[in-house]
Parts: C-alpha cells; structure tokens; sequence
C-alpha cells in the first residue's frame, strides 16, 4: 500500500496465493472499494489505505471531501478503529493550515509509516517476549505485512526472530471462511523463510492439547479500554483453548488499535458478511483457471460474523510499540 506518481497503489490480497497483481487507481471510490471487498484487508492496511484515498480525494474532488469522501470511507469496514483513527487524521490535516495536496499527501504518508514503525518496534517486544523459549507459535488470520503496510503485527516478531537467525515455527490455521492463514500467511511466511504448517482451524485445540504450541499469537482490529479485543472470527475459541492448556495468548497492536472511547467488547460493532463466503469457495483449478464453486448444501443459508470478541481475561499480554501489557 503506497503512493506512486499520483496514484494509490495495492496488492490485491484476494488473488493471492496464486497470482501476484498490484493495482494502481486515481479514483478515490476504487480505493474504498478496495477495502470493502478487502482486496486490502488487515487493520494497519485499511487504515493506510483509507488515509492515501483521502489524499487522493482531496486532490481529485476536495468539494465534498467532508460530505462524501469522509463518510464513504468510514463506511468502507466497521470493526477495525485504525481505519477511523486514519480518517480522523486526514479530517485534522484537511482543516489545518498546511491543507494544500502536497501537505495532505504528507500526512497520508506519515500515517502510513507511523504505522510502519509502531509494528516494526512492537515486532521487537514480541520477539523478546517469544525468546524465552516459546518458538512454536500459532497463529490466525493474517496478521503479517500484507495486512500492515510493512512487518505486521502478530508476524512481526515472528519476523524478527527469523532475520536475527532463530527458528520459529508457525502454526497457521486456515482460517475460515476467507482463509486468510491458508492463503496470505503461509504465502508470507514462505516468501520469509519461516517454517510453518497450515491447519484447519478445528485442529487447534488438539494441537495445544498435544503440548504442540508454545504461544498463540494474533493481531486485533479494536482494542478496548478494558483489554477486551475484537480480531478475526475463531480468535476467541483459541483463547478458550490457550487457556485451558495454559499456553500463553499474546496479542499483537499497534497503539492506533486501541479505541479509549469503546469501554468494553460489548461495544464493538462485529462486522457481519455476505453468507456466500461460508456457502462459496474460490480458488484455482490444477489448469490455473480461477473457479468458484458450491460447497454447501444447496439451498442452505449460513451466518457469517467477520470477527469475534475475546475477553481481556483471556489475554495473557497485549503487546504495542510501547511494551508489553498483561492483562489476563
Ligand atoms: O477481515 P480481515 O482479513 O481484514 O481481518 C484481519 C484480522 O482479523 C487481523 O487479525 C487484524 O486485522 C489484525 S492484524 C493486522
């Protein structure tokens, strides 16, 4: 996620593993596009991406930057605050004295790279924290680069470890229903030269029973005043089962994850999708020709939470660019 002569410029995460394609837009609305079909998807990367989108808005149509464009963003996701934390930021450039297109492209790229070095420190608390022997990890969702402009979060320290030549392991579980860990997080950890296995993600609980996880780590996508944490649907399972194993939980934030106006869990908004990505699978054939067949039985509806609450008792640590902070 960056800016490139003029454009905002994306990988297409929903193409990946199969084919690596970047797309390039002077259209704020194809941006915002882009997260509502999550072709940029991850906490930190909505967040930059909605930031580079309002540059471009103010430049291509600053008229109804406020009317519009704001709102059209803040509407694109709703559980994830980094996205209304870059919103606000862009509305506060926007009314400061500096507005012009260069200062709004500034601040869309100071955001972007705040975010950048909040995970690449936060990466080293991790790391230190995963040192003390803890090197099986498991993981869910994505939570590495693609989801955070650079480093990640929960893959972050997974990261560091790796390039200061250790050698962690990664559990990935596939991650139900868009397979997030199947296709992104392997795909990094690859690209990374980390070892790892994917799982379904029912095969978690077993894993931690057979003494087979170290930690469990994962990113969030709200943080509340009290420690409760929204992430990826099946997050809270893993912590039930972290817990009675007594395997440590960490969860991996930078600090524009917290959201101080929301009290607890109770107030974040869980953000429901369309029943075809339960119903539905994609994916490429043996031909290299992209399918999407019916996997359900015909005729079956399905419910389709996009992420799930995990009590901050359940949370052995949150881990943020500041340092570590246990909670459960
Ligand atoms: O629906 P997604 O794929 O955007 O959900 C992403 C997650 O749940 C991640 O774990 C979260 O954003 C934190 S890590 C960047």
């Amino acid at each position: 996620m960056d800016w490139a002569d003029g454009a905002v410029r994306w990988i297409d995460q929903r193409r990946l593993p199969h084919r690596f394609e970047q797309v390039e837009s002077r259209d704020p609305e194809d941006v915002a596009r882009a997260i509502e079909t999550m072709a940029v998807r991850g906490a930190p990367s909505i967040g930059a991406a909605a930031a580079f989108g309002l540059a471009l808005a103010w430049r291509v149509d600053r008229a109804r930057f406020e009317s519009h464009w704001l709102p059209r963003f803040r509407a694109t996701r709703p559980t994830a605050v980094n996205l209304f934390h870059a919103c606000d930021a862009m509305a506060e450039a926007a009314s400061g004295a500096g507005a012009g297109d260069a200062g709004m492209l500034d601040a869309a790229q100071a955001w972007a790279d705040a975010e950048v070095e909040a995970n690449r420190r936060m990466g080293e608390c991790l790391a230190g924290l995963l040192a003390v022997g803890q090197r099986r990890i498991l993981t869910h969702c994505n939570a590495g680069w693609l989801a955070a402009v650079d480093w990640g979060t929960a893959l972050s320290g997974v990261y560091q470890l790796a390039r200061a030549g250790e050698r962690p392991f990664v559990w990935v579980d596939e991650t139900r229903p868009r397979l997030q860990g199947a296709r992104l997080t392997a795909w990094e950890l690859g690209q990374e030269g980390v070892d790892c296995r994917i799982q379904a993600d029912g095969a978690a609980a077993w894993r931690m029973a057979l003494g087979e996880v170290d930690a469990v780590v994962v990113g969030a996508d709200r943080i509340a005043a009290n420690g409760d944490v929204a992430n990826k649907i099946g997050t809270y399972a893993l912590s039930l089962a972290a817990r009675a194993h007594g395997v440590p939980f960490y969860v991996a934030a930078p600090t524009s994850t917290l959201d101080a106006a929301c009290a607890s869990g109770a107030d974040i908004v869980v953000e429901e999708r369309e029943a075809d990505e339960v119903l539905m699978m994609d994916g490429m054939d043996e031909d290299g020709v992209w399918r999407r067949i019916r996997v359900a039985a015909p005729g079956a509806d399905a419910v389709n939470p996009a992420f799930d609450v995990t009590p901050a008792a359940n949370v052995t640590a949150v881990v943020t660019e500041n340092g570590v902070w246990r909670s459960g």
